[in-house]
């Protein structure tokens, strides 16, 4: 029997937009409390299921609103209305980097993401040497992570979130950051996770991959959901409307 690992339950998602250009401090005090605003949703009832050990890709053209989605999934947005619900324990990967601090090296960041994605202390120690090998940036651990490049960022993130062992992962992007080496080990990485019976979730420009490593797609559009249905029929779908 299946059963749902995560479930987004009509969701929507407003943005306010603010028009003032060059704001004062004063000029902002003065105008007190009615600010000049547009709303915009970026999502629009979003309604689907995701199952347990599928691998779930999120599609659509640029702005269509998938890190939005993405961020709600991952706590770091709260739907304007709807649910979502989760059966599992949930990490998330989102930005190039997203909750590393500049200032502190590779090796304290490890540890302060690691806590924050849900990991104890002697968790990261065992795992710490692992997660330094996926990186590939042993050479510059010690180092500010202001100093990294941004594929670097990516793959130490990507590191640290996948030893979480999660049972839900939440990606945004990752795979079109990394070269090719590390996106073919991400990739390998997915695999396993898939072989784990692990719930993924992602949102990818790519295509192929997604058509290639998903179960299951999502087609955003405009915030709202224009199809869900096998990972082949969907990206069929998308590259059709997109070539009209
Ligand atoms: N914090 C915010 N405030 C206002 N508008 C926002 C905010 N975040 C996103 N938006 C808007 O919501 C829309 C969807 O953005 P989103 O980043 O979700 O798109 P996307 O599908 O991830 O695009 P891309 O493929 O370029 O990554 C865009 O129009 C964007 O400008
Ligand atoms: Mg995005």
């Amino acid at each position: 029997m299946t059963h749902v690992a995560v479930s987004v339950d009509n969701v929507s998602k407003k943005f306010r937009l603010y028009h003032e250009r060059n704001q004062t401090l004063k000029s902002a005090v003065m105008r007190g409390r009615t600010s000049r605003h547009d709303e915009f949703w970026a999502l629009k009832d979003v309604t689907f299921d995701v199952e347990a050990g599928q691998t779930y890709g999120i599609i659509g053209s640029n702005g269509s609103g998938k890190s939005t989605l993405l961020k709600c999934l991952a706590k770091i947005y709260w739907p304007t209305s709807g649910t979502i619900t989760y059966n599992g324990k949930m990490a998330s990967l989102l930005e190039v980097g997203s909750g590393f601090h500049f200032e502190l090296s590779g090796r304290e960041n490890i540890f302060l993401n690691g806590s924050i994605l849900g990991m104890s202390k002697k968790e990261i120690t065992e795992k710490f040497d692992s997660i330094v090998e996926f990186s590939g940036v042993e050479k510059f651990i010690d180092q500010p992570v202001k100093n990294y490049s941004s594929g670097m960022y990516v793959r130490l993130g990507f590191s640290v979130a996948i030893h979480v062992d999660p049972d839900i992962l939440v990606v945004d992007e990752v795979l079109s950051v990394g070269d090719e080496e590390f996106q073919h080990k991400s990739f390998e990485k997915f695999l396993d996770l898939k072989r784990a019976g692990k719930t993924i979730i992602l949102v990818s420009h790519g295509l192929d991959v997604v058509a290639d490593i998903c179960d299951r797609v999502s087609w955003i559009e405009k915030g709202v959901l224009q199809t869900s249905g096998p990972a082949r029929d969907v990206v069929a779908a998308y590259r059709a409307s997109s070539s009209d």
